[in-house]
């Protein structure tokens, strides 16, 4: 399919009302077709929200990009400071905490100019290395992780609402 015209920005504080209407929309997306309701909503309450996006976008230790296509926004990602674990042992890591597009905007080209201005803001900000964790059933964004120059370097427990999942952790070299 033909690539969209897609701009990656910055979020500021002012976005966090629109960036918790797409954080829950997209996280929904995924997601909702292979949880159980009651874990998806305890999940959505804890993570999406005005008051929950404010405090990201002003917390010094996340950096928030937007990407809009055709003047629409069209997915987010977020880097965000704090230690890895014990498998990624690169230099200087960085966790890739969020990386999400809308359905209508995947298989568009709008993933890969997000996932390139991701990785050049986790070098600015003086990384060597990006990982992040993807649910093991998640074969997609597994997929896009490793044609984007992620490796597998193990797993780690994710819990959502009461489940307790599986993710794959994967790590690229800057
Ligand atoms: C993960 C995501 C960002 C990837 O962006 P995208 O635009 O879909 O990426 P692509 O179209 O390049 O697909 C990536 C690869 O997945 C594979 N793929 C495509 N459709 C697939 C499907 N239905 N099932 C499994 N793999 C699939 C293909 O190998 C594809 O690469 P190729 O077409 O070059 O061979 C996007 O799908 C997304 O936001 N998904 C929902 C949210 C999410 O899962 N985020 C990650 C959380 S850790």
């Amino acid at each position: 399919m033909a690539e969209r015209l897609t701009t990656i920005r910055r979020a500021v504080p002012g976005d966090a009302a629109v960036l918790a209407e797409l954080g829950a929309r997209t996280f929904r997306e995924a997601f909702e077709a292979d949880n159980k309701p009651e874990d998806m909503a305890l999940y959505l309450a804890s993570s999406y929200g005005p008051d929950h996006q404010t405090a990201e976008l002003r917390n010094a230790g996340i950096v928030t990009l937007l990407a809009e296509a055709e003047s629409r926004l069209a997915g987010y990602s977020q880097l965000r400071d704090g230690p890895a674990p014990d498998c990624v042992d690169g230099p200087r890591p960085i966790e890739l905490w969020r990386f999400y597009v809308g359905r209508a905007w995947q298989g568009h080209g709008v993933a890969q100019r997000l996932m390139a201005a991701t990785i050049e803001a986790a070098g600015a900000r003086g990384a060597g290395t990006v990982w992040l964790s993807v649910w093991e059933r998640n074969l997609r964004a597994q997929a896009f992780y490793r044609k984007s120059g992620f490796e597998d370097r193990g797993e780690k427990a994710f819990i959502l609402g009461n489940d307790r999942q599986t993710d794959r952790v994967m790590a690229l070299a800057l």
